[in-house]
């Protein structure tokens, strides 16, 4: 196991400091799910999944030493220019449970401004932006005040480590394109305690798009922590567990030969395999809507009447994704608007695209 705890990343006393740092991380979509924990945030299974482009989370860390020395972690929030007491709370205590990682965070005021490119209460889950957004600012601070993580794969991988541990899917949001987390023998490097980048993607799969067609924007009934927990009690969890570590081997391969129907395939086995877990945990619960089903309804009998590859996923939620590589966007696009749109919450849906990864602001 990783040990980031460092005692020794402490400022002198006599060290003023007063700076600021800020990224830009995008939100993922996972093609195997990661569902199920164990320990602390690690995952039951590997997971792969696309980092999104459009959905993304800009966050700032204004630094100072506090004037007085004291315990814990001093922090003001602001969500979208507003005080957010809830996610504030949510960051207080994260930041808590990670002083021994970064002990200067004790010897700081913090301000976080934070903003989501998505327009708020859309349904579109933030955890993964957010948390990797915060991580990849602590490690930049890091880097600043101590200059220990000035190479690129040991800052990564600590990025993704810390963003794990506030988001368990929040790790993957690390890299362009494609992740992996979760240890496989298919992956060599491979990590149940980090993310890391896919290599070996085809060409079709890094211009994939990836519109979120919303069906409704209210807040999930169960949280995706609930969710995990009751995995525990599920009958279904060991064949699960097996089930996804087969298909990342299939869909390893799949992905560096480009092969779009399989890769669909699995996205959509994937996605009713976590909705089924869903409705088969104990209390028993469901988070698709009519809607969602009338959609996934349609794109079948449209690829079937039509056999262009369009695909859906769907994450702990009601919202689907369509998957389809951008070549035959100009042939899906007019499906998209007439047929599946008069389902979402206000005709709305976000276009997203496999993207690039965060960016530093
Ligand atoms: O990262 P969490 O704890 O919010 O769990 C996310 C789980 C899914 O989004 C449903 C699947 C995944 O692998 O992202």
């Amino acid at each position: 196991m990783l040990n980031y705890k460092n005692a020794e990343l402490l400022l002198s006393d006599s060290t003023a400091v007063e700076d600021e740092v800020a990224w830009r991380s995008p939100s993922n979509l996972a093609i195997v799910k990661y569902w199920g924990k164990r320990g602390v945030q690690l995952p039951r299974n590997p997971s792969v999944s696309f980092t999104l482009h459009n959905a993304f989370t800009n966050m700032e860390i204004a630094f100072q030493t506090k004037p007085e020395p004291s315990e814990g972690i001093e922090l003001d929030f602001l969500f979208e220019d507003n005080p957010n007491e809830k996610f504030k709370q949510k960051i207080q205590v994260f930041l808590e449970s990670i002083v021994d990682i970064f002990p200067f965070l004790q010897q700081l005021k913090l301000n976080i401004y934070s903003s989501n490119s998505f327009p708020h209460s859309t349904g579109i889950a933030s955890s993964a932006s957010s948390m990797s957004a915060l991580a990849l600012c602590l490690c930049t601070i890091e880097d600043q005040l101590f200059g220990t993580l000035s190479n690129d794969e040991q800052f990564t991988q600590k990025a993704s480590y810390i963003a794990r541990l506030g988001s368990g899917s929040a790790c993957r949001s690390i890299y362009p394109t494609m992740a992996l987390w979760g240890e496989t023998a298919d992956f060599a490097g491979s990590s149940d305690e980090f993310a890391v980048p896919l290599s070996n993607v085809h060409p079709v799969f890094t211009n994939f798009l990836d519109d979120v067609l919303i069906v409704s924007k209210a807040e999930k009934s169960v949280s995706s922590r609930a969710g995990h927990n009751l995995m525990n009690n599920n009958v279904f969890a060991p064949a699960r567990y097996e089930q996804a570590k087969h298909r990342i081997t299939t869909l390893l391969n799949v992905i560096a030969a480009g092969d779009v129907e399989t890769f669909g395939k699995i996205a959509e086995d994937e996605a009713l395999a976590l909705h089924g877990l869903m409705m088969t945990s104990d209390p028993s619960y469901m988070l698709m809507q009519p809607n969602s089903i009338a959609i996934i309804q349609k794109i079948r009998q449209f690829r079937q009447e039509s056999k262009l590859p369009l695909y859906f996923s769907l994450d702990a939620g009601p919202n689907v994704h369509l998957l389809y590589p951008e070549e035959v966007a100009y042939q899906i696009k007019p499906f998209v608007d007439q047929e599946l749109a008069p389902f979402c919450e206000n005709n709305f849906y976000l276009q997203d695209w496999v993207g690039e990864g965060p960016e530093e602001l």
